[in-house]
């Protein structure tokens, strides 16, 4: 399919021929059920065939603007040509070997390319794995090995990942858990500074940092802080949705606790990095160096699973055999990868996010004071979440009406996705044009208005 620039898929709109599920679909998920495993959450009852930019087309040829680049992967939109040649490259050159038991340029050049883009001048290591879970499963390992100490630290409405030890760092939702105990040992979790609901009951900036000070009792009757070797956390917690802490927090924690007892700072980016909140890695925000970095989702534009550990050398120390994946690093996803960040530099994505993002937040908080169900608009970059409440005092959350501004946006066209408890979440890929933002900005318009009207 040609690429052509502005210009909307074939020159269409979004377009809903029949509401989804329509009965192509419908025939597919009923084999799906057949044979699935029921553990997946679906959040559309969408089949997908195929897609291009801003674009992915379901069975039944409805044409949906996808405002959460295919779950926060597609940064550089669906099917984008750069990326396919790069792939169709490797493909014929050489797709496997046999695991990190041998050498690869395309592992050390992509190793290169995370170390000079994450934050710190200082030498670096980078592990290679699969998936954001086995980043952060990598981290996790990585800390324990190195400070030989047992305990992490979390956040509440923190996740990351679904294997044991990510699962185990993770609490969004108590279905995570449930049934899977005894998880990973030795993991406390801290309250999140989600401001909007405080856990303090407090308001920022007149709180005096009462979640620090909660941090620092929990030191005194709790947890040996010596006996930490980790805080974990999302920079912008994401399935929780898109909570953003306050412009001082991270540099607390980082003097107040990781410098003063030798934790390590672990930042979870794997739906917030790579120029998705208009700096390369979102921590940047924060002005704090971490000490490990966890990428995946849009680090191969989601052609192929790959995750990446991106840790100081001094850290990343442990001795061979101590972790590897036979996958980890396959080549083909390499070679995606090394496109997709060549593609970001020269096409100045990340700048592109930055910009479209203050057009995409003045909108929405010009929206949210002539709205009645807008409580809270918050994000950085194009990753906004938007907090639905049914009384702006209360702050009461309108799960249903959240619900049906995302079916009535399905309706119309515009793929939005859930996050937290009645919040939506808007992240289009970096590519998007202005005209695309401005289109799917307004259908959103549309959809609130209308569920709006109805309450
Ligand atoms: C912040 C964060 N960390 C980790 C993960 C887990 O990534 P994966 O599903 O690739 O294992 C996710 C996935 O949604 C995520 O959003």
């Amino acid at each position: 399919m040609p690429r052509k620039k502005s210009v909307p898929w074939n020159g269409l709109l979004p377009k809903v021929v029949v509401r989804v599920p329509g009965p192509k679909a419908r025939k597919i998920v009923a084999r799906d059920k057949r044979v699935m495993s029921p553990s997946y959450t679906r959040a559309e009852p969408i089949v997908a065939s195929d897609g291009w930019g801003c674009y992915v087309r379901d069975v039944d040829g409805n044409i949906f603007l996808d405002f959460s680049s295919g779950m926060f992967v597609l940064n550089y939109g669906y099917s984008h040509p750069r990326l396919i040649s790069a792939v169709e490259r490797q493909l014929r050159k050489l797709t496997h070997f046999a695991g990190t038991d041998f050498y690869y340029e395309a592992q050390v050049t992509l190793a290169e390319m995370l170390i000079r883009i994450t934050p710190g001048r200082f030498e670096k290591r980078v592990y290679f794995g699969n998936s954001g879970a086995e980043s952060v499963e990598a981290a996790f390992k990585c800390a324990r090995w190195h400070t030989r100490r047992p305990r992490m630290l979390s956040y509440v409405g923190g996740f990351h990942g679904r294997t044991f030890g990510a699962m185990s760092l993770s609490s969004t939702n108590v279905l995570h858990h449930r049934y899977f105990a005894p998880l990973v040992p030795g993991v406390s979790f801290l309250p999140y500074p989600y401001c909007y609901r405080c856990p303090f009951k407090l308001e920022y900036p007149g709180c005096g940092f009462a979640c620090i000070d909660f941090i620092k009792d929990m030191l005194r009757k709790v947890i040996p802080p010596e006996e930490v070797a980790a805080i974990i956390t999302e920079p912008i917690q994401g399935s929780s949705g898109y909570i953003v802490p306050p412009p001082e927090y991270f540099k607390v924690i980082k003097e107040e606790f990781c410098d003063k007892y030798g934790w390590l700072f672990i930042v979870d980016e794997i739906q917030t990095g790579l120029g998705r909140t208009g700096k390369m890695f979102a921590i940047e925000h924060w002005k704090v160096i971490p000490d490990i970095v966890c990428v995946a989702k849009a680090l191969a534009g989601g052609i192929a699973p790959i995750g990446a550990t991106i840790a100081r050398a001094e850290v990343m120390n442990w001795e061979p055999g101590a972790h590897a994946s036979t996958f980890g690093g396959n080549l083909v996803a390499c070679a995606a990868a090394i496109e997709g960040l060549k593609l970001l530099k020269e096409e100045k994505l990340v700048e592109r996010a930055a910009k479209l993002g203050r057009v995409m937040l003045r909108r929405l908080t010009d929206l949210a004071e002539r709205s009645r169900l807008i409580g809270d608009v918050r994000g950085k970059g194009l990753l906004v979440g938007i907090e639905l409440v049914k009384n702006k005092r209360t702050k009461e959350r309108a799960i249903k009406e959240r619900n049906a501004v995302v079916q009535r946006a399905l309706d119309k066209g515009l793929l939005i996705f859930r996050g937290g408890k009645s919040v939506i979440r808007l992240a289009p890929p970096l590519t998007i044009t202005r005209q695309e933002l401005d289109l799917g900005l307004d259908l959103f318009e549309e959809a609130l208005r209308e569920v709006e009207r109805k309450c």
